[in-house]
């Protein structure tokens, strides 16, 4: 398993480049299954969850073929329902997208219990709620889901006890083909459900007010297959964004909406970082002394929880008592311990950490112990002086494009360490 080494505590300068949101490429990949048509998916991310989802759709039947970089041609149309892979299903939180849309276009479906990083339980209540509306059963076992239809889903209200993402996604792929009205309230306002919402649409469906809490879906017949562009992952881009103040540098994060990223602008502000929009990029520098914050995730507006880590390690180096609450995951503090490896001061109760800023941070043998944590144990060792070395960086490469290579093209000293050995001689 490979490691990532980083000499840190130098500054960075230059342009980093945005790829597609990992958050909404996945749900638009399992979409395709319920286009049942080919569709031309371009500015998929190349990270570890999409290879897993496109090897899914795979075995089940899908054509999936690499256009180029990003770039992926998808033909539903030979899908056998039923089909996914378990054990892969099992190994990320997005599989179970499967279960919405085989159950919108065959009735019915099956997937191993998703996957995905480790933040304590993560019920599919409000999913099995949702698809128990639309006329569906569901079957849960200790690590299967199956859920069957009698008759063609039909349209109905849903109230979601909490503005999941996940049910969200799921409750508008089994109502886009229902039959009659599906209104979904207290809905997940994310920006990868209006673009889950877009890529739907274009395909045909006639759904109504993704970005608003309420969101309609008027059943459609069929759908058909279309080329479609997945939006700029704000969470990429707001983790660079934090890299450029740790190290007290300047960089600029080019390809992203810079509307997405305003929770984590106005909190970088808050703490005396400049943040300077273009229309399609930011500029974020290091001006001075960073100064204490009270910062709490919610659901999008909100700060959100998949900058946790990567804020956290701000907090750590700004003067004074600063506290982070955690309101969307139930367990998301776990990295806090790693951090004390390399100086920082934090103690956690609950879902709230209290963090007392240190001058810096410094080099130490970490473990990336989920995909954002990992993403802040690298920010971390860019920041400090001496060597960090991060085990399990897997979880890493889940969800960020060539993490190593983006921070090299900046000046950072950051390598595999199957780089480092010496090739072995023939
Ligand atoms: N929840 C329920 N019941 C449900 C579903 C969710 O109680 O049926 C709770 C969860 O336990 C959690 C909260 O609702 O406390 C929010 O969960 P949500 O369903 O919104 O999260 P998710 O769909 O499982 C997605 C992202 C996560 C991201 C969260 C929150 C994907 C594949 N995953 O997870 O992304 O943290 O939304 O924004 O889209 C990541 O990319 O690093 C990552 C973990």
């Amino acid at each position: 398993m490979d490691k990532i080494c980083i000499s840190g505590g130098r500054p960075l300068l230059g342009t980093v480049n945005i790829g597609g949101m990992k958050n909404a490429a996945l749900p638009i990949i399992f979409a395709t299954v319920l286009v049942n048509d080919v569709c031309v998916l371009e500015n998929l991310p190349e990270v570890r969850d999409i290879a897993t989802a496109l090897e899914i759709i795979k075995r089940m039947g899908a054509e999936v073929e690499r256009l180029s970089r990003g770039n992926y041609r998808i033909d539903t149309r030979g899908i056998r329902c039923g089909s996914a892979p378990l054990d892969l299903a099992r190994e990320m939180r997005g599989s179970y997208y499967i279960l919405g849309a085989e159950l919108g276009r065959f009735g019915r479906s099956a997937t191993g219990f998703p996957g995905g990083c480790n933040f304590g339980v993560r019920p599919i209540d409000q999913h099995i709620k949702g698809f128990e509306a639309l006329g569906a059963k569901v079957i849960c076992s200790d690590d299967a889901v199956s859920c069957y239809a009698e008759r063609r889903l039909s349209g109905a209200p849903v109230y979601m006890d909490v503005a999941s993402v996940g049910a969200t996604v799921n409750i508008m792929l089994a109502a886009a083909t229902a039959e009659g009205m599906t209104v979904i309230d207290n809905a997940a306002r994310e920006p990868h459900i209006v673009d889950l919402a877009n890529f739907l649409n274009s395909c045909g469906a006639n759904i109504s007010g993704a970005g608003t809490e309420v969101i309609k879906i008027r059943g459609v017949d069929e759908l058909h297959g279309v080329t479609y562009a997945i939006i700029p992952d704000m969470i990429e881009a707001g983790t660079y964004m934090i890299a450029a103040a740790a190290t007290k540098s300047t960089l600029t994060i080019k390809n992203v909406i810079p509307r997405h990223l305003e929770a984590t602008t106005r909190k970088l502000l808050e703490v005396g970082v400049d943040v300077d929009e273009g229309d399609d990029f930011v500029t974020v520098s290091y001006v001075g002394a960073l100064r204490k914050a009270r910062v709490k995730t919610d659901f999008y507006p909100g700060f959100p929880t998949d900058m946790n880590p990567q804020f956290c390690v701000l907090l750590c180096l700004a003067e004074g008592q600063s506290t982070l609450t955690e309101s969307v995951m139930d367990h998301r503090f776990k990295y806090t311990d790693e951090l004390t490896r390399m100086g920082a001061k934090i103690t956690v109760s609950g879902r709230d950490a209290l963090i007392e800023g240190v001058s810096e941070l410094h080099g130490a043998n970490v473990r990336a112990v989920d995909l954002r944590a990992g993403a802040a144990m690298v920010i971390a060792g860019l920041s400090a002086p001496g060597t960090t070395v991060i085990d399990d960086v897997y979880h890493i490469e889940r969800g960020y494009e060539d993490m190593v290579g983006k921070l090299r093209g900046v000046g950072a000293d950051i390598r595999y360490l199957s780089d480092l050995m010496p090739t072995p001689k023939a």
